[in-house]
């Protein structure tokens, strides 16, 4: 099996999982989302995956919803499928009403939607070795970034336009020139011997790979602070990284054309890839007894 979806706690083949056209996730984009890795069949950073969605649930004021029960559905989707290098994909709506824009009252149960799917790292593995060109955007997205609601439609414009560029990623820039993040990663830089990324704020999503990575760089002596870049700032750093969910950290050695460095992956990102590796690895070994 190399997917299986959860459709309101009922489990199905991902194909057979259909949501009515009165969805307001299909209707308004009125949905959160949230993806976990699977290393060998366990959720990284579960917790604050979990954390995450819970905000984002209460930023759409999508009450009463059964959190507990969706972590069980979680597990159970999980263990049906057997997969041990998967993503765990979680899509919350706020549930199936005729067309308004006004929340349904009284309210309708939430939509859940979890699909567990197998992901195969090989390809990404090569790109994190090599490095990965990056494309700049304008920042076209909505002021609550901080929620990982499913709107992603400047997203999935810039993220194209790095693709037809041969690019992996796009970093984002917004309408006062400071780099805010990737269309699904977050940005950090390495600059007079600092690590740096955005301030946590509304422009940018919280990213959990990001919070491992900073406490990474802290147990390996590297020191972190927050600050804001212009693109030229970023391109003239001495080491540009994403990192993410299914990327872990991967450098970047060319921004719209222009090398980062001597345009090969530098040396903080290899001990942080290397950190990365030896944190799931610590974590997946078994309790000594
Ligand atoms: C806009 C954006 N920023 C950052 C991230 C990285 O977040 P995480 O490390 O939790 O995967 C994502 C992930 O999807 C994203 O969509």
């Amino acid at each position: 099996m190399d997917s299986l979806a959860c459709l309101n706690g009922e489990l199905m083949p991902v194909e057979e999982a259909k949501v009515p056209v009165w969805d307001r996730g299909f209707l308004f984009g009125d949905a959160i989302y949230e993806v976990f890795r699977l290393y060998r069949g366990s959720c990284w950073l579960e917790e604050p995956h979990l954390a995450r969605l819970k905000r984002s649930l209460e930023s759409l004021q999508i009450e009463q919803f059964d959190f507990g029960r969706l972590v069980e559905r979680i597990q159970r989707t999980i263990s049906a499928s057997r997969i041990q290098e998967g993503t765990v994909y979680v899509h919350i709506t706020r549930g199936v009403a005729p067309r308004a824009h006004a929340f349904p009252d009284p309210p309708v149960p939430p939509t859940e939607l979890i699909i567990v799917r197998t992901y195969n790292d090989a390809a990404t593995a090569k790109l994190r070795a090599q490095g990965v060109g990056v494309i700049s955007q304008p920042d076209l997205r909505w002021k609550r970034c901080d929620i990982k609601s499913t709107n992603l439609l400047a997203n999935v414009l810039a993220l194209e336009a790095a693709k037809r560029k041969g690019c992996a990623e796009a970093v984002l820039v917004d309408a006062e020139g400071r780099v805010t993040e990737a269309t699904h990663s977050s940005v950090v830089w390495v600059r007079d011997g600092w690590l740096q990324g955005t301030p946590d704020g509304t422009g940018i999503l919280p990213g959990t790979t990001r919070g491992l990575i900073l406490r990474l760089a802290n147990e390996i002596g590297i020191s972190f602070a927050s600050a804001t870049v212009t693109l030229p700032e970023l391109i003239a750093a001495d080491e540009v990284l994403l990192v993410g969910t299914t990327i872990e950290v991967l450098p970047v050695v060319k921004i719209d054309d222009t090398p980062i460095g001597n345009g090969q992956p530098g040396p903080v990102a290899r001990r942080l890839q290397d950190a990365y590796r030896k944190a799931v690895e610590d974590w997946l070994a078994p309790e000594p007894v």
